[in-house]
């Protein structure tokens, strides 16, 4: 099926000094969820939306879907005011607990949005079809969604964001709860979805799902942008926690640890203060062969809590 015609246009997502609060009870303060949000999302770029729980990811993405409204500041989607119908229409959404009633099977879910989505009966079959395969669930298709994995609703869900044809697509936490197969099917979905142009808003607290996966990443904390990288750019950043070199036979590698060892096959491990050139005569004077020398970076995840951390000194 063709992509509905593009008529807005405009970046995906513009926030600009967007402010919300909740009142919860009269007699309390508001909550503060995002406190002068500026946020920009390109075409056809993967964001990841980082943070942890409370930040006010959520919020930006209901704000985003124009289902809240900020109080100061603006939200436009696909160059329109959030709200707008047509630009909504552009946009898939998959919610961070989504609840779809479990008695229906995954094909009679993807033909229910898609009579949402004003498709004909014959479309809805078609697009039903392609897109359960898409997400890998033809073969489970007719069973009813109470009898699928947590990572099958999941896709389910996906192939429902997907009816129809968005140029955007927003997904909120959508590998909390996967197994690790769970999280790479997914993964490689997201990807798939790049490929084709789609724009990506992807909302995580867990920041290696983001790694692999993002162009960059907005990092927010109690309701502020911390940081807006480029995920290339993060690499080099990373401390150097040591050094893991991969040899073919040879004796003891001095300062090194042993820490694995199949036939000749050897993987030690040097300290962060080593230096290649010293590891590489290293390995030399134990007549072992060099098969691979890689740095051991630190995690985004501890990047990250060193960031806030120095953020927090600087405050
Ligand atoms: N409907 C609401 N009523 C009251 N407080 C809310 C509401 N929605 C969000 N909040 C508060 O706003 C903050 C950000 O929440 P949320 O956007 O859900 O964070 P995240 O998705 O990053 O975990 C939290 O402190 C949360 O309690
Ligand atoms: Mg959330």
């Amino acid at each position: 099926m063709p992509r509905p015609a593009a008529v807005e246009t405009g970046a995906p997502l513009e926030f600009e000094g967007v402010r919300k609060t909740f009142q919860t009870h009269f007699w309390q303060r508001p909550v503060t969820s995002l406190d002068g949000l500026d946020l920009e999302i390109r075409e056809g770029e993967i964001l990841g939306l980082l943070g942890p729980n409370g930040a006010g990811k959520t919020t930006t993405i209901k704000l985003a879907l124009g289902l809240i409204f900020p109080d100061q500041g603006s939200v436009r989607l696909m160059g329109c005011p959030a709200e707008r119908p047509s630009a909504r229409a552009q946009v898939g959404y998959l919610p961070e607990n989504p609840y779809f009633p479990d008695d229906l099977s995954g094909r009679e879910l993807i033909h229910f949005a898609g009579r949402l989505h004003g498709l004909s009966a014959a479309d809805r079959r078609h697009r039903a079809e392609l897109l359960l395969e898409q997400v890998g669930l033809s073969a489970a298709a007719d069973r009813p969604l109470r009898k699928y994995s947590k990572g099958m609703v999941q896709r389910a869900g996906m192939a429902r964001a997907l009816v129809g044809s968005p140029r955007f697509i927003i997904l909120d936490e959508p590998m909390s709860g996967l197994d690790p197969v769970g999280r790479r099917q997914f993964r490689d979905m997201i990807l798939k979805l790049r490929e084709q142009g789609t724009t990506v808003l992807f909302a995580s607290h867990v920041l290696s799902d983001a790694e692999m996966l993002c162009d960059r990443v907005a990092i927010l904390r109690a309701g502020r942008l911390l940081a807006m990288r480029d995920l290339g750019g993060l690499e080099e950043e990373r401390a150097i926690l040591g050094w893991e070199v991969a040899v073919m036979g040879g004796g003891s590698l001095g300062a090194a640890r042993l820490v694995a060892e199949r036939g000749e096959e050897r993987l030690w491990r040097f300290s962060a203060e080593a230096r290649p050139d010293g590891i590489l005569s290293a390995i030399e004077g134990a007549g072992a062969k060099l098969q691979a020398l890689r740095p051991q970076r630190e995690t985004l995840e501890e990047l990250f809590l060193r960031t806030l951390s120095d953020a927090e000194e600087d405050s």
